[in-house]
């Protein structure tokens, strides 16, 4: 099984960005992570991160037949994108969207989501572990 982990806007600062929420763990750190535990549980995983929404909506639409999972931190896109969403919801790929932070105790700008709709599930709160936690239903669903 193969899953698409997708990073969106700002996410290549973690580790020095607001620190007391996000905490300092870097994105390289969670992509070693999740690598550790994909191997683990005989996931193969692609990672990426980019700032551009753009990018975002074109590898969604490239991930349709070469994955069977997205696992997605939108980032502050979660909160403004409809193109996002479409573009979930048009692959028909069963997303999981992601958090570091519980998005619904922060700024009310962050409470709505534009993607939970099109997707199977929110993993918000755990910090780093939310990525994990993802990774561990992906391996549930497929046993
Ligand atoms: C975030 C929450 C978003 O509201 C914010 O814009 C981010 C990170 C998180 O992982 O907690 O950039 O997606």
């Amino acid at each position: 099984m193969r899953v698409l982990v997708l990073n969106g806007p700002n996410l290549n600062l973690l580790g020095t960005r607001k620190p007391e929420i996000y905490g300092t763990t870097t994105l390289a750190d969670i992509e070693g992570m999740m690598r550790e535990r994909a191997v683990e549980l005989g996931i193969e995983m692609d990672f990426m991160q980019t700032n551009y929404e753009g990018e975002l909506v074109e590898a969604i639409q490239k991930a349709k037949g070469k994955y069977q999972y997205l696992l997605l931190n939108a980032a502050a896109y979660t909160h403004t994108s409809v193109a996002i969403r479409d573009a979930i919801e048009a692959v028909e790929l069963p997303a999981v969207e992601i958090h570091l932070s519980n998005i619904h105790a922060r700024e009310e700008f962050r409470h709505h989501s534009l993607i939970a709709p099109v997707c199977v599930g929110q993993i918000c709160g755990f910090g780093a572990k939310s990525y994990l936690l993802a990774l561990q239903y992906v391996a549930e669903m497929e046993k």
